[in-house]
């Protein structure tokens, strides 16, 4: 039997999204949230999803970002194979090996990214030889440039890894790819429709962002445009329980909603942690804590508009982040829209002068 929210999951997470090419979330998010919000977008791709509660004020924006990490065509070689760049950030030693699927002119266009075989290399298995973004190339079984061009595969062809959706079974883990920031996307979408006949004591602006991963720029168009009193920052953000990072294995998948206190890119509003923190504790919702050594949000932006944006980030933990696949927990998700839909019944104007007081 499929979980409640399977669905919306499987739809963001098999989305063909990276930065500038944010369509297909931008539709799925309309279609979820249209009838009942009023629905716009801006001019550089934002959608924006206002829901209407008791009061006008204050102005909550739910941002989560549609675009995932992916790749552009740069050339096309002689061989028919494509040079390309990154959009966003990508480990190079991540890629070779890696299954994508290229929006060609023509539609899907299934290709590889190539790596030297084994046999070829002097070390064997000791290790991979020394790569760089350059030297890699996707083969998508053209012969020429001539052949390439027949494909519909050309400079600017946007492509992302190939990563079917799955729930792991018996368990309760969710394998697919774009978790970050496509658990986001979900949690948005399904904390304003459990809203949907409610009353809250604000009005919500559901935003999907663009260009996330290449600068937070759709952000700052939407902090503007919004100009909101508050802002949640909703997250897909890496787990390092599993794998050896710096500093501690302390952001564990299924230990809860993850609320952020510090990464370089923003200190959020302390009041807001704290009642983020408070409401979990209050509703019974498990969450972590967590200080970031590195990485950032589209909070970095949006805390900067006006008179200054009272910002905390929510998010759901995923494990192996700017990969092709990654995993995370159907209870971890459950709980975040628990937490954000108790955060939403009960912040109101109250509230509001308690995070904007100093
Ligand atoms: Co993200």
């Amino acid at each position: 039997m499929k979980g409640k929210f399977e669905e919306i999951l499987s739809k963001l997470s098999e989305a063909f999204g990276p930065s500038g090419f944010e369509d297909e979330v931008r539709n799925i998010i309309r279609d979820e949230l249209g009838s009942f919000c009023t629905v716009s977008h801006d001019l550089i791709g934002n959608v924006i999803c206002r829901k209407a509660g008791a009061s006008d004020s204050p102005k909550i924006m739910l941002a989560a970002h549609m675009d995932e990490v992916g790749f552009i065509v740069q050339s096309i070689r002689a061989d028919g194979c494509a040079s390309f760049v990154t959009l966003g950030s990508w480990r190079v030693s991540d890629l070779p090996g890696t299954v994508v699927t290229l929006m060609s002119d023509s539609g899907p266009v299934r290709g590889v990214i190539g790596s030297v075989p084994v046999h070829f290399t002097r070390q064997k298995q000791s290790g991979p030889p020394s790569m760089t973004l350059e030297s890699l190339f996707v083969d998508f079984g053209a012969n020429d440039r001539e052949a390439a061009a027949g494909f519909g595969v050309k400079v600017g062809t946007p492509f992302v890894p190939e990563t079917s959706f799955s729930r792991l079974v018996p368990g309760e883990r969710f394998l697919g790819k774009a978790w970050d920031d496509r658990a986001g996307c979900a949690v948005m979408v399904e904390t304003l429709k459990r809203l949907r006949d409610e009353d809250h004591p604000n009005t919500v602006f559901g935003v999907g962002t663009v260009q996330e991963e290449v600068g937070s720029r759709g952000a700052v168009v939407a902090a503007s445009l919004v100009k909101p009193d508050i802002s949640i920052i909703l997250e897909g953000s890496p787990a390092n329980d599993t794998v050896q990072g710096e500093g501690a294995a302390d952001i564990r998948v299924g230990d809860g909603p993850q609320i952020r206190f510090y990464d370089p890119s923003m200190l959020p509003n302390r009041s807001l942690v704290e009642m983020l923190v408070k409401t979990a504790e209050t509703h019974g919702i498990p969450h972590q804590v967590v200080v970031r050594r590195t990485g950032g949000t589209d909070g970095r932006q949006v805390q900067l508009e006006g008179a200054g944006v009272p910002c905390v980030v929510l998010s759901v933990v995923c494990r192996y982040a700017h990969s092709a696949a990654g995993l995370i927990s159907e209870k971890d998700f459950e709980n975040t829209v628990e937490l954000l839909y108790w955060f939403l019944k009960e912040f109101d104007e109250e509230r509001q002068r308690e995070v904007t007081s100093f």
